[in-house]
């Protein structure tokens, strides 16, 4: 049913086809029995597919990445296509139009996606609202992870101050949270993946977290195109500043693994590259960190087959994310990698 969907959708200009998503969505979402309907297509269920980690009880260890659901208009609807967990955002504290139009890009034969969005978001305080009216009209629960940015034109000495504010409005509505310091899309925003920068924003959000009746977890993205000794910093803010957990990784400004042309590649022009090309890059990722810290990492980044899932899990994440492999694949991808893993976990061993 997907695949017939998406020919429809893969007509129209990338952003288009993701807003007519959201829009259908929310339509079905008040059809009644459409919703049941949905959820009985996709559910996986299996007590071999549930994960705990810290306190959170994830029915599957399969969640949507963030960007898709930019607003939190369809968590519930992402819930009920099989989605153990849910990432919103990024979420600013104002809302900002974003980056100008075209910034959106699939390219077919690469099962890719180039995106220069540059958190286009509504603010935070109507993402509580749109979180609220979710929360009412789902009656299940939905694990929800809030992924935090800044304001495109709050200076990075300031930027702090913005992850604070979307913390604390999101605090009571959200399992955990996400600090996004590794988006290409918003200017100097990867500048405060820096040691010092990075650890006093961290460090604002944990003592935040602390001096709650109950502390949330708090991870943190990373970008794919860290070097070692960058990475070596991360593990070492991580452990410093007692963050929960990591979240590994963003899109890659890097081109590789692309067939099209340099010329295509040029008139896509500036973004991140997503899906497949970005797949071997994260698990390497993924692996150098695993092995060098116990602090559980979400993996996301090019997972398009229910083996990449498998691969990303074998280099040490605990729980995966889509987007891209989503987008082509549809909601098949997430019900293929929970058989997966039940059948992995059925095996003899
Ligand atoms: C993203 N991604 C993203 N990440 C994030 O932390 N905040 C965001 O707002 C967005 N926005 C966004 C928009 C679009 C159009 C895409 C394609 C991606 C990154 C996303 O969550 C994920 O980390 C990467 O896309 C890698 O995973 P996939 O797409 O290869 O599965």
């Amino acid at each position: 049913m997907y695949r017939f969907f998406r020919s429809i959708l893969f007509l129209l200009p990338a952003e288009q086809a993701h807003h007519l998503t959201i829009r259908v969505l929310r339509v079905c979402a008040i059809i009644p029995g459409i919703p049941k309907f949905i959820e009985w297509c996709n559910k996986v269920s299996s007590k071999k597919i549930q994960r705990t980690f810290w306190g959170i009880h994830f029915p599957n260890p399969v969640g949507l990445a963030a960007g898709l659901d930019k607003n939190g208009e369809v968590f519930p609807e992402m819930a009920l296509m099989g989605f153990g967990f849910v990432e919103i955002g990024t979420v600013t504290p104002r809302a900002q139009d974003g980056n100008p139009t075209p910034r959106l890009f699939r390219v077919v034969q690469d099962e890719a996606i180039i995106n220069r969005m540059g958190f286009n978001n509504v603010g935070v305080e109507e993402m509580v609202e749109n979180i609220r009216a979710g929360r009412k009209r789902y009656g299940g629960q939905v694990v929800l992870g809030g992924n935090i940015g800044k304001n495109k034109d709050t200076d990075n000495d300031l930027a702090r101050e913005d992850y604070l504010a979307c913390f604390e409005a999101l605090y009571p509505y959200v399992d955990y949270f996400v600090v996004n310091v590794s988006s290409p899309n918003t200017p100097n925003l990867r500048a405060l993946q820096d040691k010092e920068p990075l650890s006093r924003i961290l460090l604002d959000i944990k003592g935040a977290a602390a001096s709650k009746p109950r502390p949330k977890p708090v991870l943190l993205k990373i970008a794919p195109d860290l070097s070692p000794t960058q990475l070596d910093d991360i593990i070492d803010i991580a452990n410093t500043t007692a963050i929960d957990g990591l979240v590994a990784t963003n899109t890659t400004i890097g081109r590789e693994g692309l067939s099209i042309s340099a010329d295509e590649i040029g008139k896509i022009g500036a973004g991140g590259l997503s899906g497949k090309p970005l797949s071997k890059r994260s698990t390497e990722v993924i692996r150098y960190l695993s092995a060098r810290t116990d602090k559980p990492i979400i993996a996301v980044g090019g997972i398009m087959s229910a083996e990449d899932a498998m691969e990303k899990f074998r280099a040490g994440a605990k729980l995966v994310q889509l987007y891209t492999g989503f987008v082509y694949e549809g909601p098949a991808l997430v019900s293929a990698i929970n058989k997966e893993l039940i059948k992995y976990h059925s095996a003899p061993a």
